[in-house]
């Protein structure tokens, strides 16, 4: 009993058509995928925690004029978001050095950039995301340069936003990815953030004591992920100290 149309699924998030033409219902799955979804696994609870702060990112992001897909959460796995014409890019932006650039370029983790660098991989599992430059993206017809320099502003108008929220309970932001999508109002097309963001697409390290509270603790096995995500959402807020998520019984703190 198909209860409505599924759309896309991906590795972590399922997309279904939403209730008004436009709109779509975004579902956040309990998996987890690292290295192209070579490393697998069911992370009870990563779903909701996804959710919750996804909403709390873009909820940000709209209150302070960033253009974004997310229109209201809906329950503690879905949230309601605008459809868009996806570019098949991720915008990755960093402040200081890590993963692929620092294996890449051998610059230490952890060391600060000059300034933030941003840099796309075209969307294509079965090429592994390449790197690619304004030239291909240009040249294949991906974005126009006009949308180019709306996505470089949108990307540093979301580090800058992140970035400060995240400094603002002891947590360095050290790259994140986002998407970027397009919405068509009668003839003219405007880009806005898409997708989510949230652990899985962010380095998140404390201040204080370097501790990773992202992804990388499943990609490098460094403990539970659970546990990194739920602290991340205690301190913004989003999850109130002592409660815990629906399907998990251990309680934080
Ligand atoms: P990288 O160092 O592996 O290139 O990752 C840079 C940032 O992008 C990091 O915050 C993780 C995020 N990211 C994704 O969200 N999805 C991906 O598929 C990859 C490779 C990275």
């Amino acid at each position: 009993m198909a209860r409505r149309k599924k759309i896309y699924e991906g590795k972590a998030k399922t997309l279904y058509e939403g209730p008004e033409p436009g709109t779509i219902v975004q579902y956040f799955k309990d998996d987890a995928t690292a290295f192209n979804a070579e490393k697998h696994a069911i992370i009870e609870g990563k779903g909701v925690l996804n959710n919750l702060l996804s909403e709390y990112f873009f909820t940000g992001l709209n209150n302070v004029g960033v253009p974004t897909h997310f229109m209201r959460r809906l329950n503690m796995r879905e949230q309601l978001v605008r459809a868009c014409e996806i570019i098949p890019l991720e915008v990755v932006v960093r402040n200081y050095a890590a993963g692929s650039m620092s294996k890449r370029l051998g610059i230490a983790e952890g060391t600060q950039l000059p300034r933030p660098i941003i840099e796309y991989y075209y969307k294509d599992d079965k090429l592994s995301d390449p790197m690619v430059t304004e030239e291909h993206i240009a040249a294949f017809g991906w974005a126009s340069q006009q949308d180019m320099d709306d996505v470089v502003s949108l990307a540093l108008r979301v580090n800058d936003f992140l970035s400060g929220v995240m400094f603002g309970v002891g947590i360095r932001l050290i790259d994140f990815k986002i998407e970027i999508g397009r919405v068509w109002e009668n003839d003219f097309a405007r880009l806005i953030v898409a997708d989510e963001i949230s652990p899985d697409s962010m380095r998140l390290w404390d201040v204080e004591t370097g501790a990773k509270l992202d992804k990388d603790v499943f990609r490098r096995d460094l403990g539970s992920l659970t546990d990194a995500y739920t602290e991340v959402a205690r301190r913004l807020g989003v999850m109130p100290k002592g409660q815990g998520i629906p399907g998990k019984p251990t309680l934080i703190n």
